[in-house]
Parts: C-alpha cells; sequence; structure tokens
C-alpha cells in the first residue's frame, strides 16, 4: 500500500474542501486528478470536454490513474467520474486508504449547481443528475471508508474522518483485527 489518502464522490461531495483540509492536518501534500489533468493538457476541463469529447476526458483520466501509482503518502481528490469504471476501485485501494465522501443527492446537488464549471452537468435535468448518481453510488461504495457528509461542515468531516483513519490504521496493526467504523 502506497499509504495515500483518496477521496472518492460525486461532484460536490466536498473533495477540494476536505481534502485540502485533511492534508493540512496530516502535513501531507495534497493533489487534485483534474489539477494533473489540466497542468498536462494546459486547458481547462470544460474546454478539454468542449473540444475533445468526454471519451478523451476519460482517457486522460486513465493515464493519471497511472500516474496516481508513483505517489505515496499523499491526499488526492479525485474527479467524480474517475472511479467509476470496472475494476478501477480496486485500482485505487491498491495505493491507499480510499474514502467515500458520502452525501445525500439534495445537498451534494445543491453544492455541485453552485461551484465552478461542471461539464457532466451542464444542459441535464435534475432526474439525469440523479440517475447518473444513483449509476455511481455502486463504485463509491467499494471504497475502504465512508464518511456522511449530510448536515455538516468540512472541519466536521475532517474530523470524522480522522477518527476512522485512526481506527482503521489500528486495526491494521492490531493482529485482532477491529471494525472499520463507519466504513465498509
Ligand atoms: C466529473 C467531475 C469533475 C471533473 C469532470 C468530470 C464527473 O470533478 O473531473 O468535470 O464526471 O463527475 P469534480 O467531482 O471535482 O467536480
Amino acid at each position: 500500500m502506497s499509504d495515500n489518502v483518496i477521496l472518492v464522490g460525486f461532484m460536490g461531495a466536498g473533495k477540494s474542501s476536505v481534502g485540502r483540509l485533511l492534508a493540512r492536518r496530516l502535513g501531507r501534500c495534497f493533489v487534485e486528478t483534474d489539477d494533473m489533468i489540466t497542468a498536462h493538457e494546459g486547458r481547462s476541463i470544460p474546454e478539454i470536454f468542449a473540444e475533445r469529447g468526454e471519451a478523451h476526458f476519460r482517457a486522460l483520466e486513465e493515464e493519471t490513474v497511472r500516474l496516481l501509482g508513483l505517489k505515496s503518502g499523499d491526499v488526492i481528490a479525485t474527479g467524480g467520474g474517475l472511479p467509476c469504471r470496472d475494476g478501477r476501485p480496486a485500482q485505487l485501494r491498491a495505493m491507499g486508504t480510499v474514502v467515500w465522501l458520502q452525501g445525500e443527492f439534495d445537498a451534494v446537488y445543491e453544492r455541485a449547481q453552485r461551484a465552478g464549471a461542471r461539464p457532466m452537468l451542464a444542459g441535464r435535468k435534475r432526474e439525469e443528475i440523479e440517475a447518473l448518481y444513483r449509476a455511481r453510488e455502486p463504485y463509491y461504495r467499494q471504497a475502504d471508508l465512508t464518511v456522511d457528509t449530510t448536515g455538516i461542515n468540512p472541519d466536521q468531516v475532517v474530523a470524522k474522518l480522522l477518527l476512522l483513519l485512526r481506527d482503521r490504521r489500528a486495526s491494521i496493526l492490531s493482529p485482532l483485527g477491529r471494525g472499520q467504523g463507519e466504513g465498509a
């Protein structure tokens, strides 16, 4: 295990804000897969979608996953669609502890609408976005840990997550093994 903490979840789940805070608390580097892609391509995510299409963006994500394999000890926030390929959750779990920032759809939807330009939301009805959310849940659920973010702020999410990570570390180190807190 490369000891990264890898945050997954739908757009608007709070991966960037939680990731940044968590990295600060742990004294680790913070990396976002979307930033790796935009730095490599020299254009924004909306530009990549507009000029090359979603399939090209997904290919770039695939390449990014390969590069993540070189990382160690980082806090990594993934794009909302990155874990949603067959076999991808296991690939991520091999690189560290995967954490699903889970929230009720309504709250996540509101946040996703508010912050940032998101091509996956553009021109889609709320029902279509909820269908995408439901289709992705089985992939997110394969995380090592789950934090319910409903009704709490990023600081509180980080506090919960630090406890779960500590518990998990203790259970891995203990010969008897222990539960994994909220997550499965
Ligand atoms: C996407 C989520 C975005 C970004 C891209 C596609 C998705 O990241 O990777 O727009 O398919 O859910 P965030 O989850 O950080 O918004």
